[in-house]
């Protein structure tokens, strides 16, 4: 049963111990976090980075129960809380509230003015998370941006007026073209743009992983020769999938379908290199609100898998 008298008892006075560990010990708490927090937070700081790893974990007599793990840029004072995870046995009796407290707490005294946490509204444990975000003075957990997750044959179902939309988009002068058929520096090119304010700061996510694809990463130029959009597809061989983190296009060219476009090209495109079951996945942030409810209502009932990641946040 839920102890609901247990609020202002603290897990430590349970005989719970609070201690921050070292990237050593992570080995020994695999089963707290995701595999590839594992590794990330197994790592030694390199020299000169901004980037501080904090690792707290509950331990009861000698045993871990819980981990807490966050990331902090002592440049900006941004923190981002990665995972918090209480073992099954062990939930529902105040630990997960404790962690996420004292770990509040050793940000703040390291300088952390903001912390946010983002997290899958598929995991298990989405719901209890949110309650103990909010129950601790959180923002209530909204949706930051929709992951859709299928086989790139099944795009030509989405797109079954593909040729259609691609002619259209053509006669209206868009031109598509792959970062490896560009004749300049794409990766520049973006940040050149962003820096001068033409494109939001997203618009770089994945921008320098080895990982980026030059056949299905693409910039879009409009009749002018102008740039107005780009579309950042990286592979990740462990799973073989295409992701496209970021697909984006200038306002006033959104209502024209000239991203869609994009994505339904570079779908189209995989399916012809690498065959009707290779996995790719799409993303959209809430900045783009077309690009959302399409993914939402043309891609979703396609997709093997569709989530929403939610972002909280806190004020320290
Ligand atoms: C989320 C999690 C860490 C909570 O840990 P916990 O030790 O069980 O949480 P606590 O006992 O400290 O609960 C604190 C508060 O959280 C809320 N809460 C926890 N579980 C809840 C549930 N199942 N339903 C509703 N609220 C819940 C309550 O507000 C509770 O406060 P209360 O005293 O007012 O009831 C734990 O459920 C977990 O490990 N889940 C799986 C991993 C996961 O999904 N982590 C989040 C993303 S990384």
């Amino acid at each position: 049963m839920r102890n609901h008298g247990r609020t202002d008892r603290s897990a430590a006075q349970d005989g719970v111990e609070l201690r921050l560990v070292d990237n050593h010990e992570m080995a020994q708490l695999g089963n707290l976090t995701f595999p590839a927090y594992v590794t990330a937070f197994s790592e030694a700081l390199s020299e000169g980075s901004q980037m501080r790893p904090f690792r707290l974990a509950a331990i009861e007599k000698g045993n871990p129960i819980g981990l807490a793990l966050a990331t902090m840029y002592m440049d900006s004072g941004q923190a981002e809380l990665r995972s918090l995870v209480v073992a099954k046995d062990h939930r529902n009796a105040g630990t997960g509230r404790s962690l996420l407290l004292e770990i509040e707490t050793r940000l703040r005294d390291a300088g952390c003015k903001d912390v946010s946490a983002r997290f899958s509204d598929r995991l298990p444990g989405a719901g209890s998370f949110a309650a103990l975000l909010v129950g601790t003075g959180w923002s209530a957990p909204e949706p930051e941006r929709i992951r859709i997750l299928g086989r790139v044959g099944k795009t030509s179902e989405v797109f079954r007026d593909r040729e259609r939309l691609v002619q259209r988009a053509l006669r209206d002068g868009l031109s598509i073209v792959p970062w490896r058929d560009h004749d300049g520096d794409p990766r520049a090119l973006i940040l050149r743009e962003i820096e001068a304010g033409r494109a939001p700061e997203w618009t770089q996510i994945g921008l320098s992983d080895d990982t980026v694809d030059p056949d299905f990463s693409m910039i879009l130029i409009d009749g002018t020769g102008e740039v107005v959009g780009w579309v950042i597809c990286q592979f990740h061989p462990g799973v073989r999938r295409w992701g496209f983190p970021v697909g984006w296009i200038h306002e006033e060219h959104q209502r024209r379908g000239w991203l869609l476009v994009a994505y339904a090209q570079g779908a189209h495109r995989i399916e012809k290199l690498h065959g009707a079951d290779a996995i790719a996945v799409f993303e959209s942030s809430s900045g783009l609100p077309m690009m959302w409810r399409v993914l939402e209502h043309r891609f979703a009932p396609y997709a093997d898998h569709v989530d929403r990641v939610l972002v909280s946040g806190k004020h320290l």
